[in-house]
């Protein structure tokens, strides 16, 4: 069946990954990708899939109404599957009103515009909100976060993002919009930006730059292969029922500390180092603000409805990614050159 699907944020980590999946997987769709090219967005993620017949890039703001209503009139989208948002922990900390303008007003707006251009006939349409696990909070050493789990959010960007998550409901229940949400776990893989811990330390040792731990590097994170979110979202899409949440992760728990002793180990293989010479460059740091202590996703409901299931085992993704980082250095120099430099100084100093 034809469809046209507005994606957000297609050019940044995940979303050039759920771009690319169902602009090569459903060439009878058309997908737009709406995104504003912060310094987190970036087209070169998607130059295999640009000249694609089914693709169209829209350069913009999901903040920007008049833009966002010509959009939908443009295009008489059947469904939008929204990832555009700001997504680094430590910004937020830092700069908090970017934050609540793209992921909190930026999200209502696009709820806004769904809503009155799709209320005469909400049939087949769908608006579908890629959220995160953070909405949570902090698990103690045991336990699960799981759908029904209370929202418990504890930095600036999981309170935007749980403010988001908010808002997606009430327009189910009060205007009757159709939605779905998931809340994942951390996502790694080609593509993501060098500020998230394994692109930003897999480019510190290619660099024999220290390696900045934050605090005591026991902080605990559950890891899922960035395509393996794209598949998930793409089941979600297709097959997940009308106002259900469904929570995403890769079974995969590693604190930081075991987990970059697992990278500096590939590392020291991949650019034939000495064993041990990577962990070297391990450097406890501060901590950062209010750190939430642990993340765990217990995703047996998409699981059980939807038969989906991580692809990879995590040693295997890991180094499929360090390769990836290692064949395209020209791409981690192309996105940490210009500003890059300014943020990395006012954050490690
Ligand atoms: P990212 O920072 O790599 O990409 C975000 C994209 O949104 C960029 O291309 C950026 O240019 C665009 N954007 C930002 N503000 C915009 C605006 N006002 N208008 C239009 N476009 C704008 O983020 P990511 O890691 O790919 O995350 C994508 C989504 O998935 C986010 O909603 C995030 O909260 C969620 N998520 C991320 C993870 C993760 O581990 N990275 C895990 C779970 C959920
Ligand atoms: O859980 C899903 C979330 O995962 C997503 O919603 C966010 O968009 C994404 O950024 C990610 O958030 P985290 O804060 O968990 O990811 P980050 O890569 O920033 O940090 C992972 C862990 O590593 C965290 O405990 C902080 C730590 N860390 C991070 C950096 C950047 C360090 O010790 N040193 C660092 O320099």
């Amino acid at each position: 069946m034809k469809k046209t699907l507005l994606i957000t944020g297609g050019a940044g980590f995940i979303g050039s990954h759920v771009v690319r999946l169902f602009v090569q997987k459903y060439p009878e769709y058309k997908i737009v990708n709406l995104d504003k090219l912060t310094y987190a967005g970036n087209l070169e993620n998607l130059s295999d899939v640009e000249d694609s017949d089914n693709y169209i890039f829209e350069k913009g703001d999901i903040v920007d109404k008049e833009f966002i209503q010509s959009l939908f009139k443009k295009y008489d989208f059947n469904g939008v599957i929204h990832l555009a948002a700001e997504s680094h922990v430590d910004r937020s900390i830092t700069n908090p009103m970017e934050f609540i303008m793209t992921n909190v007003v930026g999200t209502v707006n696009l709820l806004n515009v769904a809503k009155n251009n799709w209320s005469d006939d909400f049939a087949d349409k769908l608006f579908y909100h890629v959220s995160t696990d953070e909405v949570y909070g902090s698990l103690p050493e045991t336990g699960l976060f799981l759908e029904t789990t209370p929202y418990d959010p504890q930095s600036p960007y999981s309170s935007s993002k749980a403010s988001s998550d908010h808002f997606v409901r009430a327009y189910g229940n009060t205007y009757g919009l159709p939605f779905i949400i998931s809340n994942c776990s951390n996502n790694y893989g080609p593509n993501q930006f060098p500020e998230k811990l394994l692109p930003l330390f897999i480019n510190n040792i290619r660099n024999n730059k220290e390696l900045p731990v934050y605090g005591d590097g026991l902080f605990t994170r559950d890891w899922l292969y960035v395509e393996d979110h794209a598949r998930a979202i793409d089941l979600i899409y297709h097959k997940g029922k009308n106002a259900e949440t469904y929570n995403i992760g890769g079974f995969n728990e590693w604190t930081n500390i075991d987990l970059i002793k697992v990278m500096c180990a590939q590392m020291d293989e991949i650019l034939r180092n000495d064993k041990g010479t990577s962990e070297q460059l391990i450097t406890y740091v501060k901590d950062r603000p209010g750190h939430d202590k642990r993340y765990a996703i217990d995703a047996s409901k998409i699981k059980n409805e939807l038969s989906w299931e991580p692809s990879l085992q995590f040693e295997e993704g890991l180094q499929k990614t360090i390769q990836w980082y290692m064949n395209n250095q020209q791409w981690i120099d192309n996105v940490t050159s210009g500003d890059y430099q300014k943020y990395y100084m006012e954050q490690y100093g």
